[in-house]
């Protein structure tokens, strides 16, 4: 049974104005190490991977009904690549414990300008 599904766009512009402004360790509150390692691999098309999993992250708080309050921990909402280059979500700590019992589907695009993500929550 699905329980709940989330959506976000975002432009990337803003996550590399973000990133150019405080670098991306020192936004280590958002993406994790593993994410920052897959992202800086792309060289000059970076900022999308990036802007792709801020875009994940909120689409997860979406889907579980949350959005971003004080309480989300985008950190503890990972996302990593499988072999094939499928997307999953990774969760840790707070969100693992209410949520690790789902299955979680997330699907990414982007392109220079945009990146957005969907998320299906299913029991
Ligand atoms: C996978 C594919 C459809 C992505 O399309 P695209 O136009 O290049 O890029 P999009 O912006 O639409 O999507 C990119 C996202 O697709 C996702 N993706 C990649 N491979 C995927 C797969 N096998 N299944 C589901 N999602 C996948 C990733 O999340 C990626 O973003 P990320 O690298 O930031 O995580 C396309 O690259 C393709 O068909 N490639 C052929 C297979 C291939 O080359 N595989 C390489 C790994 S073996």
């Amino acid at each position: 049974m699905i329980i709940g599904i989330g959506t976000d766009i975002i432009e990337v512009a803003r996550i590399k104005k973000l990133l150019v402004e405080y670098g991306a360790h020192s936004l280590n509150k958002i993406w994790t190490d593993t994410e920052i390692d897959y992202c800086e691999s792309f060289g000059k098309r970076k900022y999308e991977h990036y802007a792709a999993r801020f875009a994940a992250k909120e689409a997860f708080s979406k889907a579980i009904g949350t959005g971003l309050s004080n309480s989300f921990a985008f950190k503890d909402v990972a996302v990593q690549n499988l072999a094939s280059g499928n997307p999953i979500i990774v969760l840790n700590n707070i969100m693992k414990e209410r949520w690790g019992n789902y299955t979680t589907h997330l699907s990414i695009a982007h392109t220079e300008a945009n990146a957005i993500a969907y998320v299906v929550i299913e029991e």
